[in-house]
């Protein structure tokens, strides 16, 4: 078969390489890929978000099925334009994207069927919001743009102040676009986060080896929200017990409620959740998988992926049994000085082999490119360096390893990774 896999990530690159371990695979192609993806793939100057070039592309190339990993082009409608013109494509349709990309109707949707989430109330007006807020004079209080705002919308307002801050930002100033229109304002939950990617064709749900993000820039989970610094798997917070909770109260209903709905959600479905003292809720969806979840779940699977796909497409899921390793995984995010904010590119990346790998680990590569056989940092995620080991201790021990052979500069790494459990 021939693949082609939309985005330019960590994530990507840990999907290209397990896709190239399927004997199914012939060829694969990255739209647009990075310095490190280009290893493993053939990429092509085509953006994630052009929907005309992407299906004109696959048709010129006879390519026989199309992965689309990021959010954008999934709100977009990428999948739809795709299965348009006839070509196979593994991702929900942008009436299902939706789940991710409006806060506002998955909140709507978790009340309508019960699923459990934070309370709270949805506002178009500013003053409104502020009147609300003041009203309930309960802080923290948590404040959310509707729309994809590249995981920064969300403000945790710890007073009247800065409640005012975010309001002004998200909805006057207009810091995240139109993702500002409306705003969720929701009550602060507290308890460890657990993220669960599940495979799903709209019949049955295969939920994924589970994860742990850190999200914040530094250690002690101190400093601005990012992307994600790092990830460990399994999430030692996820006990059989709650998984168990989770599939019941949260999972398969959620999946029912979207084809209630009319929106049917095929592809990766991701559950961020937080084990509060009520029992786990949920505290985002996202309609594909997570960055840099992705790159310690992977891994860890031993199931073909290929077929994993098709059978989403077909609607087979409930046929494959999915298998995964015992073995924990651990991913450290190698980041530029100054990430989320702004950094510098272009510094040469010392350390890699000539395939921008390293033995003892895998490297995931986030935002790199390739210069006269360099490779240069090229985002603000810039490596994902990643190990599996018999023990979660021994897997985060090898990424450290690894990690500290690579030096680029200003860069910044989290130390604590999986330490703070
Ligand atoms: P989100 O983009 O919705 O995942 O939110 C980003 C982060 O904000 C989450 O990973 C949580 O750490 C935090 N957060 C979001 N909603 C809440 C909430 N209702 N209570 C406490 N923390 C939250
Ligand atoms: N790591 C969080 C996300 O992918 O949204």
């Amino acid at each position: 078969m021939k693949i082609l896999v939309i985005g330019s990530g960590g994530r990507e690159h840990a999907i290209i390489r397990k896709l190239k371990e399927s004997p199914k695979t012939e060829k694969i192609y990255a739209a647009p890929g990075n310095g490190g993806i280009a290893m493993d793939a053939e990429c092509v100057n085509i953006g994630a978000m052009d929907k005309d070039g992407i299906v004109a592309f696959a048709k010129e190339n006879a390519v026989d099925l199309v992965f689309v990993a990021p959010d954008d082009p999934l709100a977009a409608g990428m999948v739809d334009a795709l299965e348009a013109a006839g070509i196979r494509a593994f991702g929900p349709r942008a009436n299902a994207a939706v789940i991710e990309s409006s806060k506002v109707f998955s909140k709507n949707l978790m009340k309508k069927y019960g699923i459990p989430t934070a309370d709270y109330e949805v506002f178009d007006d500013p003053r409104k919001v502020m009147a609300y807020i003041e009203s309930k004079n309960k802080y923290p209080v948590v404040i959310k743009a509707d729309g994809l705002a590249l995981g920064k919308g969300v403000i945790i307002a710890q007073n009247h102040e800065e409640a005012q801050n975010a309001v002004k930002e998200i909805m006057e100033d207009k810091k995240f676009g139109d993702s500002g229109n409306n705003v969720v304002v929701e009550e602060f939950l507290t308890g460890p986060e657990v993220s669960v990617l599940a495979f799903t064709d709209g019949i049955a749900l295969k939920p994924m080896v589970s994860s742990k993000d850190h999200k914040r820039a530094y250690d002690n989970d101190e400093g601005l929200n990012t992307g994600g610094m790092g990830t460990i798997s399994p999430n030692p917070f996820y006990t059989d017990e709650i998984a168990g909770i989770c599939r019941k109260t949260i999972f398969e209903p959620t999946v029912a409620a979207m084809n209630s709905e009319g929106r049917t959600f095929k592809g990766c479905l991701y559950f961020g959740l937080m084990i509060t003292p009520d029992g786990p809720k949920v505290i985002e969806y996202n309609a594909r998988f997570g960055d840099p979840e992705t790159q310690v779940v992977l891994p860890r699977l031993r199931t073909d992926l290929v077929d994993i796909i098709e059978a989403v497409i077909d609607n087979k899921l409930s046929e494959l049994d999915i298998e995964w390793s015992d073995e924990p995984a651990a991913c450290v995010v190698m980041a530029s000085g100054g990430y989320p904010l702004s950094y510098k590119k272009g510094y040469p990346i010392s350390g890699l082999d000539e395939n921008g790998q390293l033995e003892g680990a895998e490297i995931f590569h986030a935002g790199t490119k390739l210069e006269n056989g360099t490779f240069l940092t090229n985002g603000g995620r810039v490596l994902g360096v990643t190990a599996r080991g018999a023990t979660l201790d021994e897997a985060l021990d090898k990424a450290y390893a690894a990690v500290e052979k690579i030096t680029f500069e200003n860069a910044h790494y989290r130390k604590d990774i999986g330490r703070t459990r």
